[in-house]
Formats: structure tokens, sequence, C-alpha cells
């Protein structure tokens, strides 16, 4: 398989104790830069964008730097992948809420389907987004 991973983080000490099973670029830089750094790399788009980044916890300018500029390297048909644990989950009257930030998944991608995945511990809500909108 001709296949290439990147892993971008601000903080990258989580990447040592990472088992790692196929070839990976770590790339210290904000996914806001990811573009950038991929194109920089030879590659103009990629198939697949996985994050699990906190979206809830950053500015609304910096979620929608990431997700415009993920959604921008992305290829047709790509698809952008957001992870975020149960226990990140604000609940409202026993049921969980969107988070703020699929409201801002919407606004930068036409097909959001959210999934649960309960097997993973903690479990997991996955938004599996598709369909780049142009701004
Ligand atoms: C919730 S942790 C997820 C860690 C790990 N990927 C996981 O799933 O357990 C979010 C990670 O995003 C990184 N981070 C925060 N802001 C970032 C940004 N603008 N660009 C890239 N990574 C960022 C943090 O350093 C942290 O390692």
């Amino acid at each position: 398989m001709n296949a290439s991973r990147m892993i971008m983080m601000i903080d990258h000490s989580g990447v040592n104790g990472m088992n790692m099973k196929f070839p990976m670029a770590v790339i210290t830089a904000s996914a806001a830069n990811i573009r950038e750094e991929v194109q920089r790399r030879g590659f103009q788009q990629v198939d697949a964008v996985a994050s699990s980044l906190a979206l809830t916890l950053m500015s609304d300018e910096l979620k929608h730097d990431i997700l415009s500029e993920s959604g921008g390297v992305l290829r047709s048909g790509g698809v952008f992948t957001q992870y975020l644990y149960l226990h990140g989950i604000q609940w409202q009257g026993g049921k969980p809420s969107l988070f703020a930030g699929a409201r801002m998944l919407r606004k930068h991608f036409r097909d959001v389907e959210q999934t649960i995945v309960w097997p993973n511990l903690p479990p997991a809500f996955v938004y599996a987004c598709r369909g780049v909108r142009k701004h």
C-alpha cells in the first residue's frame, strides 16, 4: 500500500509512547496550518483527516481556521473525522447535547454523520464529515 500518515500536534510529548506500526511523519505544528504543512511535504491533497482536537475548548477563530484548512486540503470525496469522548459531552436534561463544535462542523461540511462507539474506552462520539462547503 502506498500511503502516508501524518500526525500534527502542538505538543508532541504524547507521541513518545505511541506504537508506530506504520510509517508516520510527526509534525509539531498547529492543525490550523495543515494545508501548508501537507503541501510543503509534496502532497497536494489528502484522503482523510482524523482529529481528536479539543474543539470545545478552542476559540471560534481557531476552530474556523482548522476546519477550513482541513477542508481545503481534503480531496473531493475525502472525509474529516472528529472524535470526542463521551465524558467531554455536555448533558442537558439527561440527553447529550450537540457539542458546540458540531454546529461549526456543519458550517464547513454539508454531510455530518454522528455515531457513538460504545466499545471504545471511554465511549466516543465520532463525527464523519464530507462535502466541503465553499465559503
Ligand atoms: C484531546 S488531546 C487528544 C490526544 C490524542 N490524540 C488522543 O486521542 O488521545 C488533544 C491534542 O491536541 C493537541 N493540540 C491542541 N491544539 C492543537 C492545534 N491547534 N493543532 C494541533 N494539535 C493541537 C494537544 O497538544 C493534544 O495533544
